[in-house]
């Protein structure tokens, strides 16, 4: 194997460590950081991550709250419930659980978690700070693309990222999460023409698209990092956007799948939490 292993549960740990360091000191100073989360209907992948939530949020020392409500709930009552939550200064960070049931508007709900609460990263106005600078809370998984960069004493500035895909939960905001770190950068789709042209120019290639190995080896240009961002099921397991067994040879520095950028998710919605209570300190 050329390439480097860039290993996300391990980087996952360190975050990890810092979070409950920061937890312990915020319990001295008499605040318990609580993440409440809203889950609706019994969509079953959602009632696992809530659960594996819980279970990670407490090990660090977190408070918890799980809102479970049936799936037949009205949208005015899911409103109602985060307007309350919004307004409990007990409650430090909200997180909905996606999918909603079709009757309700994702779009409103998401609008009305507060910005200074919104752990996952989806409110317009955390969405408009990733474009203007300003310090909001940024989803986790782009977050986690460049954390295994970073931690790996990889440098970004002055680097050329390419991005294949644009989707609204990774592509398009890491698009100007890595531009803010000064890489040059490129993003491509599914309407872009010669994809592997563009791929091979990329000092470091993110894969955020959803399609099981569709990055070969011959479209990774030697010795650059390869983050794989894409999580497909198949034959009952895991694997990534990239063809992890091949592109190692010709990479420099790879990330798994399992046990890269995904590792890193559930450790960066806590430590929105931490830097949520920091915002709302600020804003008091
Ligand atoms: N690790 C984690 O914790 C985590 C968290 C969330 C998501 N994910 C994974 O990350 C991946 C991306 O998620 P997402 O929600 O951003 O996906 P998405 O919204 O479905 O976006 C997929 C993107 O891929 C592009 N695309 C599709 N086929 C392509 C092709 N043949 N060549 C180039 N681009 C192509 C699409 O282009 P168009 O825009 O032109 O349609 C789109 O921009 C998925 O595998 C998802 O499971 C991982």
């Amino acid at each position: 194997m050329a390439a480097n292993l860039i290993d996300g549960k391990a980087i996952a740990a360190t975050i990890r460590e810092e979070v409950a360091a920061e937890v312990s000191k915020l319990k001295e100073e008499g605040i318990s950081p609580k993440l409440a989360v809203v889950l609706v209907g019994d969509d079953p992948a959602s009632v696992v991550y809530a659960n594996s939530k819980k279970n990670a949020g407490t090990k660090l020392g977190f408070e918890f709250e799980l809102f479970h409500l049936p799936g037949s709930t009205q949208e005015e009552e899911v409103i109602a419930l985060i307007e309350k939550l919004n307004g409990d200064e007990t409650v430090h960070g909200i997180m909905v659980e996606l999918p909603l049931p079709k009757h309700i508007s994702k779009e409103r709900v998401m609008k009305t978690v507060s910005p200074l609460k919104d752990v996952d990263g989806v409110h317009p106005i955390n969405r408009g700070y990733i474009l203007s600078g300003e310090e909001g809370l940024f989803p986790a998984t782009p977050e986690s693309c460049i954390e295994v960069i970073k931690r790996s004493g990889l440098p970004i500035a002055g680097k050329h990222a390419v991005i294949v895909g644009r989707g609204e939960t990774v592509g398009k905001p890491l698009v100007f999460m890595i531009l803010k770190e000064n890489a040059t950068v490129t993003v491509c789709h599914s309407r872009t023409p010669d994809l592997a042209y563009h791929t091979r120019q990329a000092d470091i290639l993110i894969a955020a698209v959803g399609k099981a190995k569709m990055i070969k080896a011959d479209m990774i240009k030697p010795g650059a990092v390869v983050v794989d961002a894409g999580i497909n099921e198949i034959d009952g397991g895991i694997c990534g956007d990239v063809d992890f067994e091949a592109a190692k040879e010709v990479a420099g520095w790879i990330t798994p799948v399992p046990g890269g950028v995904g590792s890193l998710t559930t450790a960066l919605i806590y430590r929105n939490v931490l830097k949520g209570i920091r915002l709302q300190r600020q804003q008091q």
